[in-house]
């Protein structure tokens, strides 16, 4: 859970989707309250928990999924280094629609600002 650290509120949730520790890889998601969208929590967690994954947990790989069209999720990857690695078509189906899903990367050894 991520919390505001000025109020404590929760404000959002972030995971570990799946790990391997084998094939050293996890992948990442995230939702947060919608009250608190825009105020950069989210990429600060983001960035946290990444670093964390690497550092510590000691993971080479990181992935993430964003539907085709989600801007916010697909420019908080990019801020916390994540790379697009392709799109797969009409992967996702959501009450009945077929959507298109981004797969982004990330590795230990890339260097991001
Ligand atoms: C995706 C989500 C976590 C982003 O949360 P957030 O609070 O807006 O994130 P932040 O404030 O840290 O950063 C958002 C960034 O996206 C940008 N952004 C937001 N909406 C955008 C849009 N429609 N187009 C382009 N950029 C957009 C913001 O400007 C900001 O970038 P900046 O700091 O460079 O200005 C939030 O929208 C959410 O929980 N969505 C529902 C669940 C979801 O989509 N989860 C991800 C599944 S893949």
């Amino acid at each position: 859970m991520v919390r505001e650290s000025r109020t404590g509120a929760i404000v959002g949730c972030i995971r570990l989707n799946s790990i391997s520790r084998q094939a050293s890889f996890a992948v990442v998601g995230y939702e947060y309250d919608k009250r608190y969208w825009g105020k950069g929590y989210a990429t600060e967690a983001l960035i946290a928990v990444t670093n964390h994954c690497h550092k510590n947990m000691l993971l080479y790989r990181l992935e993430a999924w964003t539907l085709a069209g989600n801007e916010a999720s697909d420019r908080i990857l990019q801020k916390a280094g994540f790379r697009l690695e392709g799109t797969q078509r009409q992967k996702m189906i959501l009450r009945g629609q077929h959507f298109d899903q981004r797969l982004f990367g990330r590795l230990a050894d890339d260097h991001f600002a």
